[in-house]
């Protein structure tokens, strides 16, 4: 499953990137909103920090489709051609990706709470759809059962557009996608860094480092032991 960070600071991304396995950053106008910075200025670090072969998305504003195609050009030209154009999955939107696809412009059908919006944009020409989990769940329907019937639906009907699940509250939504076999999640830092968060897992590292101590002597690792500079 393709990763990826879906925020804006660009602290965390760094940080996150040093780590994990990232496979780019996703934004929309709210998260750039909340770093309180420059839209564009955001933008452009966020390209300098994931160099030139790693995707960025970023959100067309305009709700209606000549907007939003005049959006995603001047997305483009900021950001380079590992760009997704995020398009809301509304009509103007399918009218959009439609015309963004003739002129080889990659996009993401996204704000999508339903399998059909999810539908049309694949069928419109986006390469992503992007099923908002977590909102769907708060909507009192089931977030990730909707995102894995996308997922169906595109896989029936051969659509080769992947499925980017989005909004999620927490670790638990993420593994139950990626073990259906979905494509491609972003998810807000606290929730990859919860992958891994855990207390046993800690303990258990611990105990090694602790054991080996003992059975060295002092020493704290392989490398001094080895090379005699560690106590003993
Ligand atoms: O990528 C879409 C996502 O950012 C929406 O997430 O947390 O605002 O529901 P959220």
């Amino acid at each position: 499953m393709e990763l990826y960070i879906d925020d804006a600071n660009t602290k965390e991304i760094r940080r996150l990137s040093d780590i994990y396995p990232v496979d780019g950053v996703t934004t929309n106008p709210s998260i750039l909103a909340r770093t309180g910075r420059n839209p564009v200025e955001v933008l452009k670090e966020i390209r300098t920090l994931l160099g030139p072969d790693r995707l960025i998305f970023a959100q067309a504003i305009p709700t209606d489709a000549e907007g939003m195609i005049r959006d995603a050009h001047a997305i483009c030209t900021l950001l380079g051609e590992q760009t997704i154009v995020k398009i809301p999955a509304i009509p103007e939107g399918f009218q959009a990706i439609r015309q963004l696809k003739k002129e080889g412009i990659r996009t993401c059908g996204t704000v999508v709470y339903s399998p059909m919006q999810a539908y049309l944009a694949a069928r419109a020409g986006a390469e992503y759809v992007a099923p908002y989990v977590n909102r769907i769940d708060n909507l009192g329907y089931d977030g990730c059962g909707t995102t894995i019937t996308i997922h169906n639906i595109l896989k029936q009907h051969g659509c080769p557009c992947k499925v980017l699940a989005a909004s999620f509250k927490n670790s638990q939504q993420v593994l139950t996608l990626c073990a259906a076999g979905i494509q491609a999640a972003t998810c807000a830092p606290s929730v990859i860094d919860g992958f891994v968060n855990n207390a046993a897992v800690k303990e258990a590292v611990q105990d090694f480092v602790n054991d080996f101590r003992n059975a060295a002597g002092g020493s704290e690792n392989m490398a001094d032991l080895l090379s005699g500079s560690g106590e003993s």
